[in-house]
């Protein structure tokens, strides 16, 4: 399959379990970098474990996405953050 991810960086909410962390080890195989999102710690590293097994780049960010106020401030920092995994990013 080819989903046209190659070198992009994909934003996964609910990263850390379910159908968050199917979509994000298919995008890693797919050869993006995966920034997650996750309420939950233990969840959001263990996605990232397997994520980085796929030889694929993985940051965590521990928030709640409902939260807008929250994601709202730290979108720039995310996206910083992000910028930092491939020098550059095209973000998904
Ligand atoms: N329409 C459908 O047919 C269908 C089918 C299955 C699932 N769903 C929906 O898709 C979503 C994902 O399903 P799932 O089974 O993977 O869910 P899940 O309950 O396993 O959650 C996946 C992850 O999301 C995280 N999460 C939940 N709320 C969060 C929040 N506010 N901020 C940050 N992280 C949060 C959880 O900690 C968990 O790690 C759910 O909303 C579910 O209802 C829809």
């Amino acid at each position: 399959m080819d989903l046209g991810v190659k070198n992009s960086v994909a934003f996964v909410s609910g990263g850390g379990e379910g159908i968050g962390r199917i979509v994000a080890t298919m995008l890693a195989q797919e050869g993006a970098s995966v920034a997650l999102a996750d309420r939950e710690p233990a969840a959001l590293e263990e996605t990232a474990k397997e994520v980085r097994a796929l030889g694929a780049k993985a940051l965590t960010f521990q928030l709640d996405v409902t939260n807008c106020f929250l994601v709202s401030n730290r979108a720039s920092w995310i996206t910083g953050q992000t910028l930092s995994v491939n020098g550059g990013y095209s973000m998904v």
